[in-house]
C-alpha cells in the first residue's frame, strides 16, 4: 500500500497509507490529516483541497490539467508551479513515497 507524506505549513509531518485509486484529497480527510478540507467531494469545484507537490515528485504526479483544475488554481491563495488539488490525484504504486506540503490555509 503506498504511503504518503503531507507537511503541514509548520512543519508537522502526517504518514499515510493510502489504498491505490483513492484520492490524495481523501487520504488526508480519512486519516485526520489537517488543512484539507475537500468541500465539493472531489469534483474540483471548490479549492479547498490545495496543496504543493513536493518538487521532486512534480513529475510523477504531473502538473495541474488544462481546464477545470488550472482554472480553480487561479482563485486559491498562495498557488505556484507546484500546486495541484489533491482531489485531482489519484494515488499509484508509483507514487509511494509521495512528498505533500499543505498551504497556510485553504481560503
Ligand atoms: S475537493 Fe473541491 S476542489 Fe478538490
Amino acid at each position: 500500500m503506498p504511503v504518503v507524506k503531507f507537511i503541514t505549513a509548520r512543519g508537522d509531518e502526517h504518514l499515510v497509507n493510502v489504498d491505490v485509486n483513492a484520492s490524495v484529497m481523501e487520504a488526508a480527510r480519512n486519516n485526520d490529516v489537517p488543512g484539507i478540507d475537500g468541500d465539493c467531494g472531489g469534483c474540483a469545484a471548490c479549492g479547498t483541497c490545495h496543496v504543493h507537490i513536493d518538487a521532486a515528485w512534480i513529475e510523477k504526479t504531473g502538473h495541474a490539467s488544462d481546464g477545470g483544475e488550472s482554472d480553480m488554481l487561479e482563485f486559491v491563495e498562495g498557488a505556484d508551479e507546484y500546486s495541484r488539488l489533491a482531489c485531482q490525484i489519484s494515488i499509484t504504486e508509483e507514487l509511494d513515497g509521495l512528498i505533500v506540503r499543505l498551504p497556510l490555509a485553504q481560503h
